[in-house]
């Protein structure tokens, strides 16, 4: 195994504490002048990007406008003073969303800023503009607890969303029993993420989610397994890829035979989706090198969401060490961020 220099296994062991910590950040935190909004947008890239679409799965039931997640340097034409804004970048040195943060700036929207400090710190305070600073020293992506839950305290407290306290305690219970499951000291047979890991190995995983549930599960195992195994993966939603994708399995020879494909669940699936795990595995079974599902736990929405995320971080740090790579740095985003500055 490669060196875990950036203590990626810790961050996963103190996620639960780490969710219980965002929630009472986002309680504490300085609201943003009320308004009607008509929107709410999330502005940020990759791991800090992540949350705004645990923000738009979850709040897609709760909130009575919609939740547009903004992953560029522009915003879309109807951000405005009826806009609520968050900017996230954990480093807060991120030239898209500094660049986003700005221009929301000119259209008069209400703004909540949420990193470790930066730029984007500094920007928001000269501007008055309320900043959640949450802890620095891990990887973004390890931080998606701090960077999504003090949205739901935000909302809630600004009467935009009913109060998810209940569900956040849920989550947190729940990520402390899982992860006596899922830590290291547990061999692969009884370790549902080390089983995981060891099905993606030497093979391009592909991470199934469904439209309004899993979606944005299977899209966060996606830029893990890119992130901590620097590794190649894909993923998609039921029911789009019963239109467009199942067909690439009919593809002839050995190609598919390097496919892992994971069915992410969760008992809120629609049923004609249900339907259509069972359909979709029978025609692709034998094609691929496997095909395995994984059902979402927990009762409230927030807990289902995040006991698939944990076994998929903790798969994508398994998988890092089944390569003997360290998870922590991602050199190659680093070196493209310096070469554009
Ligand atoms: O997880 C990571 O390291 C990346 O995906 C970063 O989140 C991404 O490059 C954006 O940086 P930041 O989160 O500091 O805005």
């Amino acid at each position: 195994y490669a060196a875990d220099t950036k203590g990626m296994l810790k961050s996963l062991w103190e996620l639960p504490g780490q969710c219980a910590r965002a929630w009472e950040l986002g309680m504490a935190a300085q609201l943003p002048p009320a308004g009607q909004f008509k929107h709410i947008l999330v502005t940020g890239l990759g791991g800090s990007a992540i949350g705004g679409d645990f923000l738009r799965v979850y709040a897609a039931r709760r909130l009575g406008v919609p939740v547009v997640v903004n992953r560029d340097y522009v915003l879309p034409e109807f951000v405005g003073p009826h806009t609520l804004v968050f900017a996230v970048s954990y480093s807060g040195n991120t030239e898209e969303t500094l660049s986003a943060y700005a221009r929301a700036r000119e259209k008069g929207a209400a703004l909540v800023v949420l990193t470790t400090g930066g730029r984007l710190g500094e920007m928001a305070r000269q501007d008055g503009v309320p900043v959640i600073t949450v802890p620095g020293g891990i990887a973004p992506r390890s931080a998606t607890g701090y960077l999504f839950l003090p949205t739901l305290a935000v909302l809630y407290r600004m009467g935009l969303l009913p109060d998810p306290g209940q569900e956040v305690h849920e989550c947190v219970s729940l990520l402390q029993s899982m992860r006596e499951e899922l830590k290291p000291e547990v061999p692969r047979d009884s370790n549902p993420a080390k089983m995981l890991a060891a099905g993606f190995y030497n093979r391009i995983p592909v991470i199934w989610g469904s439209s309004g549930t899993t979606e944005v599960v299977a899209q966060r195992w996606k830029g893990q397994i890119n992130e901590n195994a620097k590794a190649p993966a894909y993923w998609n939603v039921f029911p789009e890829l019963n239109h467009n994708e199942l067909v690439g399995f009919e593809f002839p020879g050995e190609l598919l035979r390097r496919l892992y494909v994971v069915i992410l669940r969760d008992p809120h699936d629609h049923p004609r989706v249900q339907k259509r795990f069972a359909i979709t595995r029978e025609i692709m079974e034998g094609a691929v090198a496997g095909v395995v599902e994984i059902m979402a736990r927990g009762s409230g929405a927030l807990a289902r969401l995040y006991s698939l995320v944990y076994i998929g971080d903790y798969a994508s740090v398994y998988l890092a060490m089944l390569y003997g790579v360290d998870p922590g740095p991602v050199r190659v985003i680093d070196t493209l961020k310096a070469r554009l500055a």
